[in-house]
């Protein structure tokens, strides 16, 4: 017996202890021909031979399966060091990547906008006629239509040329108060060094009961806004107009490049236009059926934000994909 414990010790394969498991504990193996020997044994001495050989029995049983189990772990450990990939390997091809200029303005202004309890909502960019201009006080044929150059599809639809729709989606769908901000792409027949027939948008809402929402309102956390995005700046509101919005006002910073005294981006005003907003017009209001309720609007393109950050000259440079350009952004 003392060799096969031995054996079953040594075992260096799963396969050798297999054969081990065989000659053992198998019917023409060595335990199976001592029980039947015993059989032959003289009848006093077969209680005890019964005995001893239940005792190697259980031995080599616990041996054996001990032994199984480490050579279970080794293969296991043989196996894996076999397939393992080698993570800090150099590789001439691996790049670090960033997010696009555009995409990271854009984070940063829906992160201020969520800091202050708007929520972020967002709409389809084929839009319909009615959410893209009827409800926002812009009927058939007014001509505050060629404001926004249009791409048109069959059955009045359109790919949405601000996100304001996404405003009347929502308080179509909503109960007043609303605090929203919609950002997301928009599209106009505009093709020039600051404009894209693809852009950003952010615009946001706000809807409470009549007489709680005031310019001042709307004033505070626009400076508030501009202060964050562009540091210390003077903020300016210019009256305006926009058929969704009564009174409007387009608001300007300070020149951020000349700090105010005049230079070639500020066109020598000292002022950059960066924002449109107003006290949202009752017609809207009646469009999406919303009674005795007051609220402040406003809009802002976020490629224009991006270039006055970035300082950068040609907005189409932004989706042409160069990876120089991009580079520059890491
Ligand atoms: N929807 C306007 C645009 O795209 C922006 C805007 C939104 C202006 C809300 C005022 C109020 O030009």
């Amino acid at each position: 017996m003392e060799e096969w414990y031995n054996a079953i010790e040594t075992a260096e394969t799963a396969e050798k202890l297999e054969e081990i498991r065989i000659a053992v504990f198998g019917k023409k193996g060595v335990l199976a021909a001592e029980f039947e020997k015993m059989k032959t044994a003289p009848n006093d001495q077969k209680a005890g031979i019964a005995k001893e050989l239940n005792i190697h029995k259980g031995k080599l049983t616990g041996l054996f399966s001990e032994r199984k189990a480490v050579l279970q772990t080794l293969e296991l450990e043989r196996a894996m060091k076999a397939e393992a990939i080698d993570v800090t390997l150099y590789s001439p091809t691996s790049q670090r990547g960033a997010l696009h200029p555009v995409m990271e303005t854009m984070d940063r202004i829906v992160d201020y906008f969520a800091a202050m309890n708007f929520a972020v909502k967002t709409g389809p960019m084929v839009e319909d006629d009615f959410h893209n201009f009827e409800a926002l006080n812009l009927p058939k044929y007014h001509p505050a239509r060629d404001m926004q150059d249009t791409f048109y599809f069959k059955d009045e639809m359109l790919l949405r040329t601000h996100t304001s729709p996404v405003q009347i989606r929502t308080m179509m769908s909503h109960k007043p108060p609303i605090r929203m901000i919609a950002p997301g792409a928009v599209f106009r027949r505009d093709y020039d060094l600051t404009h894209t027939p693809m852009f950003h948008q952010v615009e946001g809402l706000l809807v409470d009961k009549e007489g709680k929402v005031s310019f001042a309102n709307l004033k505070f956390i626009l400076e508030d806004f501009l202060r964050y995005m562009f540091g210390d700046v003077e903020v300016r509101f210019r009256p305006s107009f926009f058929p969704f919005t009564e009174p409007s006002a387009e608001v300007d910073i300070s020149c951020i490049f000349c700090g105010g005294d005049g230079c070639r981006v500020c066109s020598k005003t000292g002022w950059l236009e960066v924002l449109g907003c107003g006290i949202v017009d009752p017609n809207v209001f009646e469009a999406v059926g919303y009674k005795n309720v007051s609220g402040y609007a406003f809009g802002l393109g976020v490629e224009r934000f991006a270039m006055l950050i970035h300082r950068i000259g040609d907005l189409r440079s932004l989706f042409e994909g160069d990876i120089r350009l991009l580079e520059q952004f890491k």
